[in-house]
């Protein structure tokens, strides 16, 4: 149990002090009959959204306007890095020093010979017991070395493609995903999640792909941070904690923690002679579309990033609160964020920062927001309200920011993809279709110049 941080689960309760468990039980009772008295009920409805100024990505803490990519560079970002630490995602570690790689696997006449598929263990520490993360790469034969697209995938790699070569993932899982039995994975998830990943027409347009399942980093449960990365990494991050000391406010949640996996991903990538590593967009559909953002914004080697349905705590504006609200997000998922963030529940306008800032700290490289008519959870217009007030550090950065001066939602499928903020709105619900990724790589071989 973390400050504030309920629902408590008694699964894991073996693991927490006895006080802690006292005073987490109580607050269970108290909160829980509120909650279940006034369930949580979005607000879909643009005239009920509350009056609300968002801070200005252009003025610092002590009120100097930044006028010069200097000051943007050298001042501003180093403050939003931190704030959005600070008060949202969490502080991660670095790249630890014992990391190393294992090919598993290299099969160069995957996909019909146009592909090289490639598994790679990424050991996190000096040995081969620790935690490790394992990477599967699909690269094209053709125009080596390539840019690539990373992302992370839910129910793992074997899910991607139906190709029974790729390993099954082991490791725990939610209940949720297709072929899951007892929390594991089974020979029939393979290929259930294949429609999010066209890895043919990736390949085609000459961008290798590569993936890896987010619970090899951090299993996606509530559980005090004891296992993934944390097991082995925590206390690099909040130091030493005596007897009933609460985890610091700012410890990396589990955004956090994927996003610093990316980072890992990224780290064996550029090590790849096959791959450019000057060339790779980082990709994430909903809680991943998050975790790409937190990605793009923290390791500026990332060339681009694409935010796929990211809704609250990823693309939307916080202020807004349409949709997904910061309180529901920290209740329903107390573990994707620090435990500062429970500070904002109903109080979003006290937040030092909102998401455009997220947006603002890609720049001034590409970034593309993606929302869908059907995906009213995750608050389209604000998505896209973020691109637009993350514009002026773009254009500040000398880059065209958003081809667009309006701040009213652009027509369904009709993209805007000629300058450095990408946006589109498309039919359909909340998932990653061949239209998302049609848009993808065109704003791609817009800004990752093949071959160059
Ligand atoms: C829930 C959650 C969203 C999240 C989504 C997902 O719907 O409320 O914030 O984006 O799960 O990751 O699938």
């Amino acid at each position: 149990m973390t400050n504030g941080r309920v629902p408590f689960d008694p699964g894991h309760s073996q693991m927490t002090k006895p006080l802690m468990r006292l005073i987490a039980t109580l607050l269970l009772f108290t909160i829980g009959s509120v909650q279940a008295d006034q369930p949580f009920e979005p607000n879909y409805d643009e005239s009920l959204i509350p009056e609300y100024t968002l801070p200005d990505p252009l003025v610092l803490i002590d009120g100097t306007v930044v006028s010069d990519a200097e000051t943007w560079n050298t001042k501003r970002r180093p403050e939003l890095i931190q704030l959005f630490e600070e008060h949202v995602y969490g502080r991660a570690t670095g790249k630890p020093e014992g990391m190393h790689f294992e090919t598993l696997d290299d099969e160069p006449q995957a996909l019909d010979g146009n592909a090289t598929r490639r598994q790679v263990r990424i050991y996190l520490t000096e040995g081969t017991d620790g935690p490790f993360l394992d990477l599967l790469l699909y690269i094209p034969n053709e125009g080596r070395p390539v840019p690539a697209f990373l992302g992370l995938n839910f129910y793992g790699n074997h899910t991607i493609a139906s190709d029974p070569n790729i390993r099954l993932n082991l490791n725990w899982m939610r209940a949720k995903g297709a072929g899951v039995v007892d929390n594991h994975a089974t020979d029939d998830s393979r290929g259930t999640s294949a429609s999010r990943w066209p890895v043919e027409m990736i390949i085609s347009r000459g961008y290798a792909l590569a993936t890896m399942y987010y619970g090899d980093i951090d299993p996606d449960e509530d559980d005090d941070f004891q296992n993934g990365v944390h097991a082995v990494f925590d206390k690099q991050v909040t130091g030493e904690l005596a007897e009933d000391t609460p985890r610091p406010l700012d410890a990396w949640g589990s955004i956090a923690t994927w996003a610093w996996g990316l980072s890992r991903a990224l780290d064996y990538m550029t090590h790849d002679p096959d791959i450019d590593g000057t060339r790779v967009a980082v990709m994430g559909h909903s809680r991943l579309g998050k975790t790409a953002l937190w990605a793009g914004a923290t390791d500026e080697r990332f060339a681009l990033v694409i935010s796929n349905n990211s809704g609250c705590g990823g693309a939307a504006l916080s202020r807004r609160a349409f949709g997904e609200t910061v309180g529901r997000i920290n209740t329903s998922f107390p573990h994707w964020f620090n435990d500062k963030f429970q500070e904002y529940n109903n109080n979003e306008a006290a937040l030092p920062v909102d998401q455009h800032e997220l947006i603002a700290l890609i720049a001034p490289r590409p970034v593309y927001i993606a929302s869908a008519v059907e995906d009213q959870w995750a608050d389209p217009h604000g998505e896209y309200l973020s691109g637009c007030k993350a514009d002026p550090v773009y254009k500040l950065l000398g880059t065209p920011g958003l081809p667009s001066e309006s701040n009213d939602l652009p027509a369904v499928e009709e993209p805007l993809k000629t300058g450095t903020i990408g946006y589109h709105i498309r039919t359909g619900k909340h998932d990653v279709t061949t239209f998302d990724w049609q848009q993808y790589l065109d704003f791609a071989d817009m800004h990752l110049e093949r071959n160059p």
